[in-house]
């Protein structure tokens, strides 16, 4: 990590990420989100306030640590603990089955071996456990996706390994999750090679 990681990027995540329309989508992606919760990519904790009151323990990761003052406060107003470790998501250090739900927003576009951790998310859920996203990425329309593999070095380097081409719903079932849920849509005002949404809730096979 240098410089820009550590201290710009997380406060543009903020900027870019912390709208009201983002709020909106994060409420609507947890709302069903219960029990003994795992996320993925913690970031900023930009999830924190739109957690439900069913939640009643989180252990989040992610390698960076980001705007920890900001963190702690947010963490500080919740109704049940928040676990953060700085680990990568490709390779948890928890036993099969521990989790009621998982959790990833915005960050499937980043982590390196997205299946890796698919995989890991689908080991550590119990049985009917739920995995729960939000997620910009590949378009359908296949004249955007061609401007979404053109650009993606770009977010790459300016975004901290931000892809903007990744088919969110075949890495989820290349993970061995089934796919309950699936609603695709364009965030509103967002050019199309990065407002391509995918939300819904998987469930391990
Ligand atoms: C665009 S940010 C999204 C942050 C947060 N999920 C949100 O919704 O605001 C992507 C996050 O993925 C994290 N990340 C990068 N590589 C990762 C990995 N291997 N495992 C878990 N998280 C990772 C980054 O540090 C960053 O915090």
């Amino acid at each position: 990590m240098g410089f820009y990681a550590d201290h710009v990027f997380p406060r543009l995540m903020e900027l870019c990420m912390g709208t009201r329309k983002s709020q909106e989508q994060r409420e609507q992606a947890l709302a069903s989100v219960q029990g003994i919760v795992l996320e993925i990519g913690f970031g900023t904790g930009l999830n924190l306030p739109h957690y439900p009151k069913t939640v009643t323990w989180l252990t989040a990761v992610d390698p960076a640590i980001l705007l920890q003052k900001t963190v702690a406060q947010r963490s500080a107003e919740l109704s049940f603990p928040v676990e953060l470790l700085h680990l990568n998501a490709e390779k948890l250090p928890f036993e099969d089955g521990r989790f009621d739900c998982a959790v990833s927003t915005f960050t499937l576009c980043t982590i390196p071996d997205a299946i890796a951790a698919l995989r890991e998310v689908r080991r550590v859920l119990k049985p009917g456990g739920t995995f729960v996203f939000l997620e910009h990425g590949r378009s359908d329309d296949e004249k955007v996706a061609k401007w979404q593999n053109w650009l993606n070095p770009i977010p790459r380097i300016i975004a901290c390994g931000c892809n903007l081409n990744r088919p969110i719903d075949a890495l989820i079932r290349q993970a061995g999750l089934r796919l309950d849920r699936l609603d695709r849509f364009q965030t509103p005002g967002i050019p199309r090679i990065a407002g391509e949404m995918y939300r819904g809730i998987a469930t391990p096979q």
